[in-house]
């Protein structure tokens, strides 16, 4: 692996000085977690949950809503693209994910699902066990792709990423008296950053050596939670992106110290909440014009999980200079700024 990254470097060198050395240096990508990076297993479940139709996708290759909650391509897509492949790899549960095209990697995050289980069962979605499995299933149809040798090497040469836990608060702490009647934020943090973990040494045990992990972003920004939890601001609320903030802080500490203990392990914090803290508090700054409303959806009522539908009226004619594309997600144009962001970490775990 690394004598042909070092050959891809030099041959960069040659063409063009500035080249970083992560074309084809990964066989493979596989994607766990939430609607950041899941590319449609949700139109492959019983859920409410999906983005397959109009206007999501409206600016997707072919105009097709493809279960991607983004008017374009997602994290996923980009990272993909940043590491020499064609596409992203196929959401497990679609046809597409099947022979030669598993030697790509999968695709096993399902929008709206948290670390927590319960969070993803209460919406019928793919729990993070569930995606664990599913990715144990995958391994043995590789082994059958690709024989057993082939597999352990694409197995470990592959760059895992995981996205998770914002909806965790946002679709169950926040608004389930269970949990937050019994468990302060801390608490709450301290049980998801060890299913976090407990998921990343999983991975390892699998066979995994090079793990992003996402931080959670500013959901204290998310046009859906201003209107609901604003109280006529139209500013970020300051509290829940505290609590982000204080998840972020115990998943770095966390990944830190899993990584001086599994010396063999590449692992990176992938920090989305400064760009997207950044993006909506000075969008100007990046060349945006409105961070408040969502091009999709009106920024001021929003009384459907679909959010953004066939029947939104209003949906803005261009979306390249807003933030958000609907009042939970970031538009394509910013998922561009994010991954930018983070190519640097990425860079160090695929080297
Ligand atoms: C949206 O605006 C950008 C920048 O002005 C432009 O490059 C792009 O072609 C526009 N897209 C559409 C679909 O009109």
């Amino acid at each position: 692996m690394k004598v042909r990254c070092i050959l891809l470097l030099a041959v960069f060198l040659v063409a063009r000085p500035t080249a970083d050395c992560t074309k084809g240096s990964v066989p493979a990508i596989m994607f766990f977690g939430d609607s950041l990076v899941d590319v449609g297993n949700n139109d492959y479940i019983h859920t409410i949950v999906k983005a397959n139709l109009p206007p999501y996708g409206r600016d997707f290759e072919g105009n097709v809503a493809t279960g991607r909650f983004c008017n374009g391509m997602l994290l996923s897509d980009m990272i993909g693209e940043k590491l020499g492949f064609s596409s992203s790899p196929p959401a497990y549960l679609s046809p597409q994910a099947a022979g030669t095209n598993l030697l790509n990697g999968a695709n096993f995050a399902s929008a709206g699902s948290g670390y927590y289980d319960p969070t993803s069962l209460m919406y019928g979605l793919i729990p993070l066990s569930q995606q664990l499995k599913n990715f144990k299933e995958y391994i043995s149809k590789l082994v059958a792709v690709a024989g057993s040798s082939q597999a352990q090497s694409i197995i470990s040469d592959s760059l895992y990423i995981l996205s998770s836990g914002s909806n965790d608060f946002a679709f169950n702490y926040y608004i389930n008296p269970l949990l937050y009647k019994t468990l302060t934020t801390d608490h709450f943090a301290d049980l998801l950053v060890g299913i976090s973990i407990r998921t990343v040494t999983q991975l390892y045990g699998m066979g995994a050596r090079r793990i992003g992990v996402f931080s959670v972003p500013p959901f204290g920004c998310f046009p859906l939670a201003i209107t609901v939890f604003g109280f006529g601001s139209s500013k970020c609320v300051p509290g829940l992106n505290d609590d982000a903030l204080r998840l972020n802080k115990k998943l770095n500490a966390a990944i830190d110290l899993l990584s001086k203990q599994l010396h063999d392990l590449k692992i990176e914090f992938l920090d989305i909440y400064t760009p997207v803290y950044i993006l909506s508090t000075s969008p100007g700054s990046q060349g945006f014009t409105e961070t408040r409303r969502a091009c999709c959806g009106t920024g001021t009522v929003e009384s459907t999980i679909l959010l953004c539908n066939p029947k939104s009226t209003g949906t803005c004619p261009n979306a390249t200079t807003y933030v958000y594309w609907d009042v939970l997600h970031p538009s394509e144009a910013a998922n561009k700024v994010i991954v930018d962001s983070f190519a640097q970490s990425i860079n160090q775990l695929v080297i």
